[in-house]
């Protein structure tokens, strides 16, 4: 569903100078898979996924995204993804039903389909009683389940989400990890990021450990500890991203 080949970035930023946040890495993401991609900040998880999204173009390397390259035919990437941005820049004017609305058409839903693919989302995510407020005035938590919804609004076969439920309550989190397995079930692929260790560890078929534009391991929960020689995910990934720390316990 995704094959990612020697991908990289470098920004040229104009105080820091030349950042490599993503240093040739490669991985791929199996059909019906749950696939986290656990790191630090700054790690360059968001850089790798808005590649994927084709929001940015690579540096170097290749990625297939559904069967698309994301920078020969972006347009046919963005057709099969559903996408959640990390940063929730929403139209603030909007109600989420308008935003909903707006998305919906952009995908070509008939408005039997339209109305059908909100009361869809509304249920999943809990909008109903802030539907028709403005994007505006919510809290993070709902402003976060609209971007949600506004992602997966088309039912995409492929579900790329930047860190989908930070800043979320324990019950709005566990909505979206249900809604994350069911969509396994229903053979849909998701790859996301995460700082959770327990989330990876719940929710993940595989797992790749990012730090400092690097993939350092890739696998299963269990790979990954075999890789490592420990005995969690919580030491594995120190053993990775934090060797100091990790040799100080
Ligand atoms: N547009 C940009 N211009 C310059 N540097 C950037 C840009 N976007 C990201 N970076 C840098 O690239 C590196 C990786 O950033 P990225 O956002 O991919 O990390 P992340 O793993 O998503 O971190 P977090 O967990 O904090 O969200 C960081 O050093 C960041 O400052
Ligand atoms: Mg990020």
């Amino acid at each position: 569903m995704i094959d990612v080949r020697g991908l990289s970035k470098t920004f040229e930023d104009r105080k820091r100078g030349k950042i490599e946040a993503v240093k040739s890495i490669s991985f791929e993401v199996h059909k019906g898979e749950i696939f986290g991609l656990l790191g630090t900040n700054g790690a360059g998880k968001t850089t790798t996924l808005r590649m994927l999204a084709t929001i940015l173009q690579p540096t170097a390397g290749t990625a297939v995204v559904a069967g698309h390259d994301v920078s020969a035919e972006p347009a046919k990437v963005r057709e099969h993804i559903g996408y959640l941005t990390g940063d929730t820049n929403l139209y603030t004017r909007l109600t989420p039903r308008e935003m909903l609305t707006y998305y919906a058409n952009l995908f070509g839903l008939s408005k039997a389909d339209r109305l059908a693919a909100i009361e869809r989302v509304a249920k999943r995510f809990g909008l109903d009683e802030f539907i028709d407020t403005k994007i505006g005035k919510l809290s993070t938590g709902q402003r976060q389940r609209t971007s949600i919804s506004r992602a997966v609004i088309q039912q995409p076969e492929l579900m790329i989400f930047d860190e989908p439920t930070a800043g979320l309550d324990p019950i709005s989190a566990r909505h979206i990890t249900e809604f994350i397995r069911e969509g396994r079930s229903g053979g849909v692929t998701l790859l996301f990021s995460t700082h959770y260790l327990r989330e990876a560890e719940n929710l993940c078929d595989r797992i790749a450990i990012m730090h400092d534009g690097e993939i350092k391991a890739t696998g299963t929960l269990a790979e990954i500890l075999s890789q490592t020689g420990t005995e969690d995910l919580e030491q594995a990934f120190f053993s990775l991203a934090d060797p100091q720390a990790a040799a100080a316990t």
